[in-house]
């Protein structure tokens, strides 16, 4: 690399190495997801052993797709998007560097100790507390890597996709610290700060922002940057997308009590919690038409390019899944809904249809980007991969739908004497058809990450560093 480039181009590097690391983990992550899939259908594969037995797997898969293959798709995209919208570098290579590394090893952590059964036993916050200070610390110096280039932009405004990014990172980082709070008893032991009712509270209180602000706020981000991008047309309304900011901020915060209905905490919190997630529908709603109405004429677009159609497909999913979420809030509907199965499909039209779509159509306009190519190696594989990921997404809600509403009314039945019309074991049987069906979706979607990464890697083979250095040439005085 030459060193009038390396001084004044983007650094590309870091935008490299987390999308490489993305299609990585996603393999590993909806593997895993497969893997359990099929350990709900045939009991057999947990093997006999303790470390490959559902319960250690099942928080193995979530960390991985969510904070090893989401995480690394939102930092690839963040840094990349911060530096094109603010037309500088980024502050720091070193501790950019140093956030790649430090993710990566939080995420192998991961990998080795909860198949050992070391937990905090928080759902998505599982791990303990040494691997937590680490992760906070690795937030922190990414916090500084991203608003420390906010700060040095060279472009009057702040892009609204970098406020949606800004948003995550802070929230991120208060949930962590708050819900982490521990007291340690040994290096791989600690008791959480809080007990009782309020360690629930706490415990949903991240739980949901880890939804509304991981999941959701960071991927909506991408989405300001990359369907603008991808159909060549500018954001529908600049003006929606600042009131879909600030309300879904405001909003998102309040709603964890939809996760603790009829349980110890007080009735007034859940009903607070279910009037704020039906209210969370309207600015979800803004800002799924801001990113759809963006496409207004270019939608002949959608015919050619599958690119496209995977962005628009996720704003689809999104929309969907931001109307049953409020449902599912009411309490009425969360007294069917609750422990079943339709909770999985609801957290998968979510994880499959938004978050894991939005950031593979990113990557794919990303990835020849960041390596000075003109396009993916084959789009025709990336058509393949669209159909696999909507029909398994398809498949799998689908039948998670049905296992969820069956296994709901089958255990609220009751004779006229008062006892339960079915056994727990024949409402387990009814679901077994279902547990097929969304093992076979799984299996799709995973095969349309497999064709992705062959796609990657051919297309990564192809560049050269020359290529790679010229692509990340600042231009001057050039809209981004
Ligand atoms: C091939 C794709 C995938 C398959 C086959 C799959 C499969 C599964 C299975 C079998 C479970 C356990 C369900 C249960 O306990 O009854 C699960 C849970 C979960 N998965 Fe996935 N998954 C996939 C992709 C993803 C992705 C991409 C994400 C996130 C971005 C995700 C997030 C989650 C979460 C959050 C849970 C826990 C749900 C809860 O506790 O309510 N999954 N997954
Ligand atoms: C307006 C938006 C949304 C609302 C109001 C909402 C509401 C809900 C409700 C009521 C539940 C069931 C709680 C229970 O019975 O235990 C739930 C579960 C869940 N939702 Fe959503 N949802 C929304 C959007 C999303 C999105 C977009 C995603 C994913 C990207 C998502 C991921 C999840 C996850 C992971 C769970 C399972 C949590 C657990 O029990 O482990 N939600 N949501």
């Amino acid at each position: 690399m030459s060193t009038a480039i390396s001084q004044t181009a983007y650094n590309y590097k870091v935008v490299r190495q987390f999308a490489v690391m993305t299609v990585i983990w996603g393999v590993i992550g909806m593997g895993l997801g497969v893997f359990i899939a099929s350990q709900l259908v045939w009991p057999e594969l947990n093997l006999g052993l303790e470390w490959t037995s559902f319960g250690r797997l099942r928080p193995l898969h979530t960390n991985a797709v969510i904070f090893a293959f989401g995480g690394c798709a939102l930092m690839a995209t963040s840094l990349y998007v911060v530096q094109r919208t603010s037309q500088v570098r980024l502050i720091s290579d070193s501790l950019a560097a140093f956030v790649f590394w430090g993710w990566q090893l939080v995420i192998v952590l991961a990998v080795i100790t909860l198949p050992l059964g070391y937990t905090s036993s928080k759902e998505y916050a599982e791990l303990e507390w040494p691997i937590d200070l680490l992760l906070g610390v690795v937030w922190v110096a990414y916090a500084v890597v991203f608003f420390g280039t906010i700060v040095k932009r060279k472009t009057k405004h702040i892009y609204v996709g970098n406020w949606f990014f800004g948003a995550f990172i802070l929230v991120t980082a208060l949930l962590h610290v708050v819900n982490s709070a521990a007291v340690p008893v040994s290096l791989f032991k600690s008791y959480s700060a809080y007990s009782g009712a309020t360690d629930a509270m706490i415990q949903w209180w991240y739980g949901h922002n880890a939804v509304g602000f991981f999941l959701t706020t960071g991927f909506l981000g991408m989405m300001y940057y990359f369907v603008p991008k991808q159909a060549e047309r500018p954001i529908y309304s600049y003006r929606l997308s600042i009131v879909h900011f600030w309300a879904l901020i405001t909003l998102y915060i309040w709603a964890g009590p939809h996760h603790l209905h009829y349980t110890a905490l007080p009735d007034w919190a859940q009903s607070l919690g279910m009037a704020m997630s039906i209210i969370l529908l309207a600015p979800s709603w803004g800002g799924m038409i801001n990113g759809m109405m963006s496409l207004s004429g270019a939608w002949h677009k959608l015919r050619t390019d599958p690119i496209l159609r995977f962005l628009v497909v996720s704003l689809a999913f999104y929309g969907m899944s931001t109307f049953e979420g409020p449902m599912m809030a009411i309490k009425t509907v969360n007294a069917l809904s609750h422990y079943t199965d339709w909770t999985i499909g609801h957290v998968h039209a979510g994880a499959l249809g938004w978050v894991a779509m939005i950031s593979i159509g990113a990557l794919y306009h990303m990835l020849p980007k960041v390596y000075g190519r003109e396009q993916m190696h084959s789009i025709a594989l990336i058509n393949v991969h669209f159909w696999l990921a909507t029909i398994g997404t398809v498949l799998y809600i689908a039948s998670m739908w049905v296992n969820g509403i069956t296994q709901g009314l089958m255990w609220r039945a009751v004779n006229e004497d008062g006892t339960l019309t079915y056994s727990f074991v024949e409402a387990l049987e009814a679901s077994h058809p279902g547990y097929v069906v969304r093992m076979i979706g799984g299996a799709f979607f995973a095969t349309g990450m497999l064709f992705m990464a062959y796609n990657t890697f051919r297309t990564v083979r192809a560049a050269k560093p020359a290529e790679y250095d010229a692509a990340a040439q600042i231009p001057v005085g050039v809209a981004h």
